[in-house]
């Protein structure tokens, strides 16, 4: 049944559409918000170090994988695995994307909603920019109790409005103005960041690695940040491909997608760690981390409050993007593979969200000692769903496309039937078939303590 919708199937209209929603989907809360957490948590240059090379080894190669797959097919990641090989079980990974999907969501929109929050309470000049005013505190006074909850339902209400218009109208309109938006505002800040006091140190934090300090869990983080980044491992780069027309270069799109994406996590860096040093705040400080320093920045800034009402929007827009691309998995599961209509498929999706996401939400308050293994519900969802599904999902693809997909499919997907060269095939299928799987695999072992 995922094909049989192929006709019916829209496409982006233009091609700097496709690039800018895909863009959209990668950029988002991911960059802005967990990279510098992770980063922060996990020895900054050596956490950075390798992430950019999970980005260019692992994340290139598989966004290359998924959009021929889905753009082959046009199919969701159901129909792409059998459409590609009938009768057999590859389809699995489609399980492991909706699961990781829906968990992804849930504390997604809790962040949203942060976001939300604060951007009212700037617009509305409660938020305190006052250098006295400890982030840390007022993060807590903003989210404690049942508050990020209804910023979590608002935001969840917002994503199911966009989604029951359908793909490619609103989000791609909204992905080509706010995206270059977005850039230029980090790149502004990234600025102001050169004069601060921390700068050197933040700087020498971030981008000086300490190969010392590449332990298990910084190499799994890494990974699990590249794959989340990119929003791969789960068929949402799948599903939006399957969107693309004809002439759109795969191989240019994967370097194009990952090369912004990569840009925002590291003006994000560049953003928050010179203030963090700056204003004497943990780098460790986990996930409230970019929430507690951006009012201090803000505080420098004439007309902070202007800024910060901005800043947050244009987050909370571009975690938008990115929460109707994952929607868009479990979703176009219930229309393409169980049959259901577009409408009943988006508030069955919604309403497991709005319930993951309350939970996930309330481990900032009410639920904040019910952990398991440690983690909250927030943390544990974040956990399971980075470092362990996606990951997942992208072994079995990356094996599937390097082994068993034929070759003949791959060529005429990369240059369009011969239309354009594509030099870069063999590398392609080198590190889909050696490169990926076996990263993936020894370090899932070394973070289990096997090795
Ligand atoms: N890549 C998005 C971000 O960095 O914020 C998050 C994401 C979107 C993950 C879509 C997974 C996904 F399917």
């Amino acid at each position: 049944m995922g094909s049989k919708s192929v006709k019916e199937r829209a496409v982006f209209a233009t091609k700097f559409g496709a690039i800018a929603t895909t863009v959209g989907s990668a950029v988002g809360l991911g960059n802005i918000w967990r990279f510098p957490y992770e980063a922060g948590a996990h020895g900054g240059g050596a956490f950075m170090i390798c992430y950019i090379a999970f980005v260019l080894l692992i994340g290139v190669p598989l966004l290359c994988a998924e959009f021929a797959m889905g753009r082959g097919t046009h199919s969701n990641i159901f129909g792409a695995y059998r459409t590609l090989k009938p009768r057999q079980n590859w389809h699995i990974a489609g399980y492991i994307g909706i699961v990781a999907s829906l968990m992804i969501l849930s504390f997604y929109s809790v962040v949203a909603g942060w976001t939300v929050e604060y951007s009212i309470s700037s617009a509305f000049g409660t938020l305190d920019f006052s250098s006295t005013a400890t982030g840390h505190n007022q993060f807590l006074e903003l989210t404690s109790g049942w508050r990020p909850v209804m910023w979590t339902v608002v935001f969840l209400l917002c994503n199911f409005a966009i989604l029951i218009g359908g793909v490619t109208k609103g989000i791609e309109r909204a992905s080509n103005i706010l995206m270059p938006l977005l850039f230029l505002l980090l790149a502004a800040f990234c600025v102001n960041s050169f004069t601060m006091p921390g700068f050197n140190e933040g700087i020498t934090f971030l981008f000086n690695p300490d190969f010392s300090k590449i332990t298990p869990s910084v190499l799994l983080g890494a990974l699990g940040q590249a794959f989340f980044s990119l929003s791969l491992g789960l068929g949402c780069m799948m599903t939006y491909a399957s969107y693309f027309n004809n002439r759109n270069r795969l191989g240019r799109t994967a370097v194009t997608t990952a090369f912004l994406d990569s840009m925002v996590a590291v003006l994000a860096g560049v953003i928050i760690f010179p203030a963090v040093f700056t204003f004497g705040i943990s780098p460790e400080a986990g996930p409230t981390l970019v929430f507690e320093v951006l009012p201090y920045i803000f505080s420098r800034l004439a007309g902070g409050g202007v800024w910060s009402t901005l800043f947050f929007l244009l987050l909370f827009l571009a975690s938008l993007t990115s929460t109707v691309s994952m929607s868009e998995i479990s979703i176009t599961y219930f229309c393409e593979e169980k049959g259901w209509s577009r409408a009943k498929a988006t508030v069955v999706s919604s309403a497991i969200a709005l319930v993951g996401g309350v939970l996930c939400a309330l481990s900032f308050g009410p639920l904040g000692d019910f952990t398991v293994g440690g983690l909250t519900l927030f943390s544990l969802f974040d956990y399971v769903s980075s470092n362990i599904c996606l990951p997942a999902g992208g072994l079995i693809c990356s094996i599937f496309v390097g082994w068993f997909v034929d070759r003949r499919f791959l060529k005429s997907e990369f240059t369009d039937n011969g239309l354009f060269r594509f030099r870069m095939l063999k590398l392609l299928v080198f590190c889909l078939r050696w490169v990926c799987p076996i990263a993936i695999f020894l370090i899932f072992l070394n973070s289990v303590g096997a090795i």
